[in-house]
């Protein structure tokens, strides 16, 4: 154990504090898993945010506010047992709320981008707001990552939390009362699950993701071009260069977003032959996996070489975007004063393609009255020695 780790296991029993930290030293066996509710702060218009606590029988922690549904913290072990946080985030609501590049956040109602924020739904036009240059992104200006969701604690012998939200029909302009649940569980084996649950009083469109940056050097201590990554996806989307796709799914074999064995992140991601490189400035870019059936299904697995951290992917969705934090440029301050440098976190996105209300040979998006939206994305911490 090393002296960081000893002081904090002197402060958890002199202070009886359990799960306020975001690194701790290896669990005792007997650890409780459980979850704890804090006030994390005032919005602007007077409404509190609070700040929920999941941990595990094997000491990983998970931090959720109900604010924009955001994972504010994760925690995982490395090869020596260390726990360190595994995501970008910051360390205020305040920051949250000024300017989140959507670190950890719930994305709704419609996870990318929608062309020039318009579609038609059964012969009816909906006009979005546009908040990226000409685009629609991550559901508009206030998008989901931005609503107070109402958080219940879920009993059970994992640790969950439900997130409700209604969006009112017309919001940012969609179509449709939409009713949310989301319920973040942080399972025994060291996942992360999501399930997402939404219904509609009119035809709408839905596409729910989660936003979380990872690193998992842990403490985002470098960029992640040496992190591993294999993605069970032949195919790709390429896109126009305001990262629209042009409609075409074409073989990943040959390029530089072939990762369909083991390869290191940064080995092509600057390849300058290739024109879809230059429009995402790295990766940032919808992978068609191979297995798109709604079962669960392993579509990803990242491994860090230095702390063995391993994350694993899985999900019920048939795309993921995969994009590698290329916009970051050291002007958002996280964690501790720590400058989040470009590419210094990767994103798997789990969703359905981008722009697909404008793409009828897409896999639909549509949402009637009478059905249930239902997807769940699990990520899963391990070690590789
Ligand atoms: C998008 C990027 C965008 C990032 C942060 C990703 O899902 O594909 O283009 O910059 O989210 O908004």
């Amino acid at each position: 154990m090393n002296q960081r780790s000893t002081l904090l296991s002197l402060a958890l029993l002199i202070g009886g504090i359990t799960m306020t930290s975001c690194t701790s030293n290896k669990p005792a066996d007997d650890q409780k898993s459980g979850l704890e509710k804090a006030a994390y702060g005032q919005l602007h218009d007077g409404r509190s945010a609070d700040l929920y606590t999941l941990r595990n029988s094997a000491g990983m922690t998970a931090q959720i506010t109900n604010y924009g549904g955001i994972l504010v913290g994760l925690t995982a072990p490395d090869k020596d047992g260390q726990f360190e946080d595994v995501t970008l985030g910051f360390d205020s609501l305040t920051t949250y709320v000024k300017s989140n590049p959507y670190f950890g956040a719930l994305i709704g109602r419609y996870g990318n981008r929608i062309a020039k924020g318009k579609f038609t739904l059964d012969g009816k036009p909906s006009t979005l707001v546009v908040n990226n240059t000409v685009n629609h992104l991550h559901g508009g200006t206030v998008g989901f990552d931005k609503v107070l969701w109402t958080a219940t604690p879920v009993e059970g012998d994992e640790p969950a939390l439900k997130l409700t939200y209604t969006s009112k029909d017309g919001e940012e302009g969609y179509p449709g009362n939409l009713s949310v649940t989301v319920v973040y569980t942080l399972q025994k084996d060291n996942a992360l699950k999501i399930d997402y649950e939404a219904t509609t009083d009119k035809p709408t469109v839905v596409n729910l993701t989660n936003h979380t940056y990872f690193n998992l050097t842990g403490g985002a201590k470098r960029t992640i071009l040496d992190h591993v990554l294999t993605l069970n996806a032949d195919r790709f989307l390429p896109v126009n260069e305001t990262l629209i796709p042009t409609g075409q799914l074409k073989p990943v074999s040959g390029t530089a977003f072939d990762f369909t064995k083991a390869t290191r992140i940064g080995d092509r991601i600057d390849d300058s032959t290739d024109v879809q490189i230059k429009y995402g400035m790295g990766y940032d870019h919808c992978w068609v996996l191979s297995d798109s059936s709604h079962n669960l299904k392993p579509i990803a697995t990242v491994f860090e070489p230095t702390s063995g951290r391993v994350m694993t992917v899985q999900t019920t969705e048939p795309a993921v975007q995969f994009y590698t934090g290329n916009f970051l440029d050291g002007s958002v301050t996280g964690r501790e004063g720590f400058p989040y440098k470009r590419r210094y976190a990767l994103c798997l996105e789990t969703e359905h393609y981008p722009n697909s209300p404008n793409q009828p040979a897409f896999p639909t998006t549509v949402l009637r009255p009478g059905q249930t939206y239902k997807t769940t994305t699990i990520y899963q911490f391990s070690v590789k020695k």
